[in-house]
């Protein structure tokens, strides 16, 4: 009885002391790095590790409504032509063998700066998908930002919003489950019905629109939480999330109440953008204190961050032609970079204009050729999902 007594007493002292420690570091203890495999916090802490997607089996996608709230109309001839197939077989086939290429190319320059290089598992993304709510053809793996939400020890499962990609997450199970096996912490957000009524009717977005982007311009309804992870962008403590045609406010909100008791802030940012989707041609922190802004898409709370001391630079006019065969994005790829460290940044190589701007806030151009893979939907940043970074849970905003 006494031994039990002195051993209750012990450990709860032990617990008060524990307590007191990690009030003084951190209101949240973020789990323990040594045991997760899975562990980063922001854009720039030093990378070791990265999920790199695959071309493998990738397919043009259908455009539903809600594609066509997020691709341009100059592009939607081209794309109702080939929906379903694969790119391999609508891709000029030089174009495609460069595409594979630069791919191969871009394992071997991660190696050589140390990262770690792993890869989500295809499936068969021609078969026809279907739920009970809808049918569509599928799109690919190939870009990882688009999933997975990487917070910490912490891997997030996106709902995803374009029905074709509805059942990407198939892709990542295996390696998810690696990394939840060896520690990881493994979380899937609410998967949608994505009914129509997810969808509003007749639904038309307007390519002139100077207005800033939300719930009234969305395709969206709010009857279900969406998102998709690449509408979000991680500073430490503050994450800043893109309403835009495939994240509602509910889902950002889902991702706000998840992340809260970690002690991080989800702000929603609006931008002018008729057509958002994914934050990451228009918005990105290569290290605190730094912003670079898209010149075409202002922002309504960029004055949050000027507020916090952090520069905000506007980034210069991409210099990849505009008729390149972006088959699914804009040109603003140029932006969709990553750090691999504060000091460093692989950046597409023909993108100068962007190069000489990292260059005059003291960043170091690491120069990647990848172009022909921007032409499946996605730059670097969006090929890519940075799982391991070293470095802690900081406040980088008071
Ligand atoms: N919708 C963006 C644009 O056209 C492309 C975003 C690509 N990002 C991504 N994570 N897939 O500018």
């Amino acid at each position: 009885m006494l031994t039990k007594i002195a051993r209750s007493l012990h450990d709860q002292i032990s617990i008060n002391v524990v307590n007191k420690l990690s009030a003084r570091l951190c209101s949240y203890t973020p789990g323990n790095k040594k045991h997760s495999p899975v562990w980063a916090w922001n854009e720039w802490d030093p990378l070791e590790e990265i999920v790199l997607g695959l071309p493998d089996m990738a397919c043009c996608p259908e455009i539903l409504p809600e594609a066509k709230a997020c691709i341009s109309e100059n592009k939607f001839d081209f794309l109702l032509k080939h929906k379903g197939k694969y790119w391999k077989d609508v891709i000029e086939p030089e174009h495609y063998k460069i595409m594979l290429d630069e791919h191969k190319n871009f394992i071997k320059i991660l190696q050589g700066e140390g990262v770690k290089v792993v890869h989500p598992e295809p499936i068969d993304f021609a078969k026809t998908l279907c739920t009970p709510n809808f049918t569509a053809h599928g799109v690919d793996c190939a870009m990882p930002r688009d999933f997975l939400l990487i917070v910490g020890n912490e891997m997030i499962e996106s709902t995803m919003t374009w029905r074709s990609r509805y059942f990407e997450f198939m892709c990542y199970k295996k390696l998810i489950k690696d990394y939840w096996s060896r520690g990881a912490k493994w979380t899937a957000a609410p998967k949608p019905m994505c009914k129509e009524t997810l969808f509003k009717e007749n639904y038309r977005a307007d390519e002139d629109s100077t207005a800033f982007f939300d719930e009234k311009t969305s395709i969206l309804t709010e009857e279900e939480p969406v998102f998709d992870a690449a509408d979000f962008i991680r500073c430490g403590r503050d994450i800043f999330a893109h309403v835009s045609q495939v994240s509602n406010n509910a889902g950002i909100e889902w991702v706000r109440r998840h992340l809260a008791p970690k002690g991080i802030r989800v702000h929603s940012m609006n931008f002018v953008d008729p057509k958002p989707m994914h934050i990451d041609t228009t918005l990105f922190t290569p290290r605190p204190g730094l912003a670079i802004t898209c010149p075409e898409r202002p922002c309504l709370q960029i004055g949050m961050l000027k507020k916090a001391g952090w520069d905000v630079v506007v980034a210069p006019y991409p210099d990849i032609a505009k008729n390149f065969p972006y088959y699914i994005s804009s040109q603003w790829l140029s932006l969709n970079v990553v750090m691999l460290d504060e000091n460093r940044v692989l950046v597409e190589k023909d993108e100068i204009g962007i190069q000489k701007l990292f260059e005059k806030c003291g960043i170091t151009p690491v120069k990647v050729p990848f172009k022909h893979c921007f032409s499946i939907g996605g730059g670097i940043h969006c090929w890519t999902s940075d799982v391991r970074r070293r470095g802690d849970l900081q406040n980088y905003f008071d």
